[in-house]
């Protein structure tokens, strides 16, 4: 008895060492892992979140096997969908995105877009560059540049310090610009040497006097940078047209509240419109003094939803002379981004850019104004089908903002307004932005502007055209509700073509 007492006594004893011995190497593991997740500088998430953050990624792989039986399907996310934001990831990684067994794209749904492809198609040998584009022929100091796809406004402040300087750095190598957003001109969107479009908001952000109007000074001042190429108004955004901006106290730092002029700490809310400018004269006005002041290409952003306006405004270019028109006019849609809008505005306001980008070239072409105004279109388009299709509607150069966010690293984790983003894009909170390393972010910004490029580029070869500007609306259909597809010239049949084939 008192030997089988003593032997199980031995057993628990050696059990109690082995589980103690685990138990330390889980602590010695756990730690070991949080030394490499602070110190490498490639995954944000693992960087904030060291070792907890690492289930994100075995989630993310487990989810490949399970998300059929529990969670959601790749194509049911909202606003953008499992398999558009692995696109992204993987393009801004340069990662083969090629797919195996075959598309998990249903092509039955309405709207779903189908470019017709060539019989024969461009041989590589006869693939053309894409070719440059001039905007503001009358300025004093033209832009050209052939680049397709840039970064979209988005303000320092709505995004944080590193994320600009990634945006900027890998712009520069991309060859692509980037538009400041209504927030002004920091030092951080000039370091990494990219084109730059000042966009002048409401508030004048960067550019204004105390009471909050136009100071010529100031504008002179930022448009001297040989860097900033374009001024571009915002008439109205997106996710909140007729509301202005609304940068939260939070938010409002020292440096912030300096370059915008404002109050530190203080919710930075912006006029919902320009207060100077409320009628077609007006923006021809503004469009004008800033032209004469900058001497560089002047247009403006807006979200179309009535559109009789265009019209009015188109014929008093008639009347005053071809050179009073804006230079371009950034066309976006009613159901894209924002640091933070009201949900009514965001959801029910505004006609998506499948409505007003024909509508807009079509008013442009009627007018005979296609070719003076370029076109650039914004909202949600991530993937190269998105853009190549903005272009076949007509749209010279397509802008994204959450694209370029995917590339930062975004996880759509949709708290953007609330200064706690767990990737370090949209918060102020320098532990949070910690894990944003600026070098290996810029090269991921760097790898998905090209590789956008390059597969548009794949699919203008496809439908037979030796570059993406040659893009025509026969080149895309889209599903009907019948459940058959019609192309775009005969869904949209008013442009007449103004481009070779
Ligand atoms: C964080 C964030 C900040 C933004 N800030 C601005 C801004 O300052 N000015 C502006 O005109 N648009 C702003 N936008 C809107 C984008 O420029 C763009 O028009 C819109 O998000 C649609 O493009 P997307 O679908 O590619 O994001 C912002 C968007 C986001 C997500
Ligand atoms: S990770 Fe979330 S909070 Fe951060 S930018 Fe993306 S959506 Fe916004």
């Amino acid at each position: 008895m008192t030997e089988f007492v003593g032997s199980a006594l031995t057993m628990v004893q050696i059990l109690s060492a082995v589980l103690v011995f685990l138990l330390g190497l889980g602590i010695l593991a756990v730690i070991f892992m949080y030394l490499v997740d602070v110190n490498q500088k490639t995954h944000t998430i693992r960087r904030n979140f060291p070792v907890i953050g690492r289930f994100r990624y075995l989630f993310e792989k487990l989810g490949e096997y399970f998300r059929q039986y529990f969670f959601a399907q790749d194509r049911e996310e909202m606003p953008f969908n499992r398999a558009q934001r692995t696109w992204v990831y993987r393009a801004a990684k340069g990662f083969d995105n090629t797919v195996a067994f075959g598309s998990t794209r249903d092509l039955r749904p309405v709207g779903t877009m189908i470019f017709v492809n060539c019989p024969y198609p461009v041989l590589e040998a006869d693939i053309a560059p894409t070719s440059t584009v001039k905007i503001g022929p009358y300025c004093k100091q033209p832009y050209a540049t052939n680049s397709l796809f840039n970064v979209s406004a988005m303000s320092f402040g709505a995004i944080s310090k590193p994320a600009v300087q990634a945006l900027s750095k890998g712009s520069k190598k991309a060859g692509n610009w980037m538009n400041t957003g209504e927030g002004g001109l920091s030092p951080y969107h000039l370091e990494g040497g990219a084109d730059i479009v000042f966009q002048i908001g409401t508030a004048k952000y960067g550019v204004r006097n105390l009471d909050g109007s136009l100071s010529d000074e100031k504008l002179r001042e930022v448009s001297g940078h040989e860097q900033v190429k374009m001024v571009e108004i915002k008439l109205s955004q997106d996710a909140k047209p007729g509301k202005g901006g609304i940068l939260p106290g939070g938010k409002v730092t020292k440096e912030i509240a300096k370059i915008r002029g404002i109050e530190v700490g203080a919710d930075s809310i912006s006029p919902n419109r320009h207060p100077d400018i409320g009628s077609a004269d007006d923006l021809l006005n503004m469009i004008h003094r800033v032209r004469d002041v900058t001497g560089k290409p002047v247009g403006f952003k807006s979200v179309i939803g009535a559109y009789g306006w265009l019209d009015e405004l188109f014929d008093l270019i008639s009347e005053r002379g071809i050179e009073s028109a804006p230079d371009f006019i950034t066309v976006d849609s009613g159901d894209g981004g924002s640091g933070a809008a009201p949900m009514s505005l965001v959801d029910n306001v505004g006609l998506p850019l499948r409505e007003s980008l024909p509508l807009v070239v079509d008013m442009l072409v009627r007018h005979g104004l296609k070719d003076r105004v370029k076109v650039i279109a914004s909202g949600k388009m991530v993937t190269p089908a998105e853009a190549a299709w903005a272009l076949c509607v007509g749209a010279d150069f397509i802008n994204s903002a959450r694209g370029f966010m995917f590339s930062l690293g975004c996880i759509q984790a949709l708290q953007c307004n609330m200064n706690t983003c767990p990737t370090g894009i949209t918060t102020h909170d320098k532990k949070l932005q910690g894990g944003l390393d600026v070098t290996n972010k810029a090269e991921r910004v760097y790898q998905y502007s090209k590789n956008m490029h390059k597969e548009i580029g794949v699919l203008a070869h496809s439908c037979g055209v030796k570059e993406p500007r040659r893009l025509q609306r026969f080149h895309c259909r889209v599903v009907q509700d019948n459940g058959r597809s019609v192309p775009l010239d005969v869904l949209y049949p008013n442009r007449t073509s103004d481009q070779a084939a």
